[in-house]
């Protein structure tokens, strides 16, 4: 009984359906339609875009997670990689703090943009901090 109204509806219904649609011959013919064979026209071409649609939306989600993986989203992208060197010796300083969340605006130092970074995102991460031993 299911089978039998499927068959109806695809040897039957759908190919006089798509045979009434007023499809333009060319594109310029769309100009030409009129309201009522746009009215009729709307909904084909709303399923026609909803199947678009759908067979594109895997891949459009697939870039956007790609986007959303990325850990560095500004710091000298025009390299193919970071690498900050500083010497042991260099340190002056008692305690130097560095960046590991890649949105410091001083990096590699660290300006305390992860504590934003966390607040937004309920991440957890932090510096990484060089201490010298108090001799
Ligand atoms: Fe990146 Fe502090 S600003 S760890």
């Amino acid at each position: 009984m299911v089978l039998e109204s499927v068959a109806r509806i695809v040897k039957v219904q759908l190919p006089a359906y798509l045979k009434r649609l007023p499809v333009p011959e060319s594109i310029t013919g769309f100009a030409r339609l009129t309201v009522s064979e746009w009215l009729r026209l709307l909904p084909f071409l709303g399923v026609l875009a909803l199947l678009g649609y759908l067979a594109v939306h895997p891949f459009l989600q697939k870039k956007k997670q790609q986007k959303d993986s990325l850990i560095n989203l500004k710091i000298q992208k025009e390299n193919l990689k970071v690498v900050n060197e500083i010497n042991i010796e260099d340190l002056c300083l008692a305690k130097a703090a560095y960046c590991r969340c890649w949105r410091s605006k001083t990096f590699p130092a660290c300006d305390g943009s992860h504590n934003k970074h966390n607040e937004l995102t309920g991440d957890n991460v932090g510096p990484l901090i060089l201490k010298k031993k108090e001799v």
